[in-house]
């Protein structure tokens, strides 16, 4: 298989392109990329013939800031009849290792949202057929190769199928998250699609447990707190504004009307360190290193925001910083994503992992 696609938020396809040539390129696996603006969706022609494969097994989907989903392209399909779109689909698909599972998607556009609900109709009598020709598995398994049908027209789709051990495991590569009406913003919902995609929902029990400090950096009015507050930890909100009076009710919320770049705790007993400022990426990378440095906090999450043209090379660039700064810590983990919730930006997720194994009693 010659071709990968990579879903991505509109708009940011160049970003997405240049990330899958470098990383490909850096595995051996050369191509180009194939992007045009607003489509939501790049693909990259590799010249290996098996090479899409390669890197759809081989290079870390979580490693990828930029894409949303990653799979290997099988075939594509153009001038479906609209009266029976199933049967050209099953030949294409012909071949295709067994899935476990089909997603019927499209890209995150206008478009797109046009075709979601003949999709979301689509699917059912597309698995049962996929099921009755053997491409799928009777039930769900989820330790097979997906199966994704991306619908660029309704006559037009791309069949492909992505690794269940390397792929988003989210239908478009967009968690369904549902806002709280009583929290003060919508950007609650940032935070806690960033606690989806970083943190193993096997480990939430340890890394988002109810008693935990936190502390938001420029907080108001408040809707990280509150994502914070919803998992019962006794949050620290530091900004010149005021915090949503609601959150304040709670008993959970301590405000400092202090300057969140220069304020630190009296005590190092904060777990989560989060902070959604609106300052160039180079400062925040300063702030949060010292905050992990100085051990006042044990995991970060933070957004760089990216307003510049060349977005791609200043995301690399200050990721790349904060790892140096980092490099004193000896073990640390940093992951980048554009979740579905940002705009024109970036969250960072970064684990010192020592005072969990600290937690672990030895024999
Ligand atoms: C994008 S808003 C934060 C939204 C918040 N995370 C939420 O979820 O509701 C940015 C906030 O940063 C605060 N801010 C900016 N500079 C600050 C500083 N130097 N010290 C404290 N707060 C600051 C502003 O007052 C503003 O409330």
């Amino acid at each position: 298989m010659k071709q990968l696609l990579i879903y991505c938020r509109p708009g940011f396809e160049k970003e997405a392109a240049a990330e899958i040539q470098d990383k490909a390129s850096q595995m051996g696996c050369p191509g180009f990329a194939r992007a045009k603006d607003d489509s939501g969706y790049v693909i990259y022609e590799c010249f290996g013939e098996d090479d899409a494969d390669l890197i759809a097994r081989k290079l870390l989907f979580r490693e990828l800031i930029f894409a949303r989903q990653m799979l290997v392209v099988h075939a594509q399909v153009q001038d479906l009849p609209l009266d029976d779109r199933i049967a050209p689909l099953l030949e294409a698909a012909a071949g295709m290792e067994l899935c476990g599972d089909i997603r019927v998607e499209t890209p995150d556009t206008n478009d797109g949202k046009e075709l979601s609900r003949f999709c979301r109709k689509f699917t059912v009598p597309m698995r049962q057929a996929l099921r009755a020709k053997g491409l799928l598995t009777r039930q769900e398994m989820n330790n097979r190769p997906v199966l994704h049908l991306f619908f660029l027209a309704n006559n037009h789709a791309l069949l492909g199928y992505s690794y269940s051990f390397n792929n988003s495991p989210f239908h478009m590569g967009i968690p369904r998250l549902r806002f709280a009406s009583d929290s003060p913003s919508r950007s609650s919902l940032k935070l806690e699609e960033a606690f989806h995609v970083f943190i193993p929902r096997h480990e939430w029990e340890l890394r988002l447990t109810s008693g935990m400090r936190a502390v938001d950096l420029c907080a108001a009015p408040g809707g990280w707190t509150h994502q914070l507050v919803s998992r019962d930890m006794m949050v620290t909100a530091v900004d010149h504004n005021a915090m949503d009076a609601k959150l304040m009710d709670t008993g959970q919320v301590k405000h400092y009307k202090d300057d969140a770049f220069s304020w630190r705790p009296a005590r190092q007993n904060t777990y989560w360190l989060v902070s959604d400022m609106v300052e160039k990426p180079a400062r925040v990378v300063s702030i949060m290193a010292a905050w992990l440095v100085e051990e006042n906090c044990q995991e970060a999450i933070f957004n760089l925001k990216l307003p510049m043209k060349k977005r791609y090379a200043e995301a690399l660039h200050n990721l790349e910083q904060l790892k140096t700064k980092l490099a004193v810590l000896g073990g640390f983990h940093i992951q980048a994503k554009q979740l579905y919730h940002d705009r024109e930006e970036i969250t960072v997720h970064v684990y010192r992992p020592f005072k969990v194994a600290k937690l672990i009693p030895k024999d």
